[in-house]
């Protein structure tokens, strides 16, 4: 089965909003990432479908030892008890606009895997760094940054890499998907670079493409068995679009 991700951003701007798009998206094999603020009134209608988070922040609630406490952050296991259990970690807004380097990245991904919230991890070029033939170095940083201290206790979690090349996200200027041969060939990358690292991890990781999927577009996708689903922006906030989505998904 494939997997349908809404990434609402900074989508509704109401919590009856939020309410109600959730309920009309409420499918099997969707996860659905409101804004923080929204997940707790989400969980409440979302029983088919599962609940996501946009983010987490690495260090535990309480400072202690671990000396974590930062103010306005949230923290895995703040989003374990209100009933989350996927989150989006490293996205490119969040690289780009927050200065979000591959360290503090690889840090939410731990921290995410440790409390057994199964991550969703960005990785993906720029315009200029597809240009420049750099693509590849840039999304093998991303990877070996990410998984190469990881500690695994739980070897049943599943992790799920989406490749969102920044041009494709729609709301960037003159955005447009991926070639469907494109994302194939750049995850038969990662998975090399995954191997290399521990031939373990091939086994549980899995494979999203995000980027100005719609339901014109998802089918040239989802029809390859490598690409196991969709990270969707734009067109998660319209559940008819989205919906459609779906229907071709499953
Ligand atoms: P998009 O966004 O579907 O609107 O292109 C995808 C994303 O940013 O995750």
């Amino acid at each position: 089965m494939k997997l349908i991700v809404a990434n609402w951003k900074m989508n509704p701007v109401s919590v009856d909003e939020a309410i109600e798009l959730a309920k009309a998206t409420d499918r099997e094999n969707v996860v659905i990432c409101p804004p923080f603020v929204f997940i707790e009134e989400v969980a409440k209608v979302v029983n088919k479908g599962k609940l996501g988070a946009q983010d987490l922040f690495w260090a535990p609630p309480t400072g202690g030892a671990a000396g974590g406490v930062v103010t306005g952050e949230v923290s895995a296991q703040e989003l374990k008890n209100i009933g989350t259990e996927y989150v989006i970690i490293g996205h490119s807004e969040r690289r780009q606009k927050l200065g979000e380097t591959n360290q503090i990245v690889a840090k939410k991904f731990a921290a995410a895997i440790d409390k057994e919230l199964i991550p969703i991890l960005c990785v993906g070029e720029t315009l200029e760094q597809k240009k420049s033939s750099e693509k590849e170095e840039v999304i093998k940083e991303e990877i070996i940054s990410a998984f190469q201290n990881l500690k695994i206790k739980n070897w049943k979690l599943k992790i799920f890499i989406a490749y969102e090349p920044i041009w494709a996200i729609s709301t960037n200027k003159n955005a447009k998907p991926d070639k469907p041969e494109n994302t194939l060939e750049t995850i038969s990358f990662i998975k090399e670079i995954l191997r290399d690292l521990d031939k373990n991890l091939s086994r549980f990781t899995h494979f999203l493409y995000g980027g100005s999927v719609n339901s014109k577009n998802a089918g040239e996708f989802l029809k390859y068995e490598e690409i196991e689903g969709a990270l969707i922006g734009g067109a998660s906030l319209i559940a008819e679009e989205f919906n459609k989505i779906v229907d071709i998904a499953s």
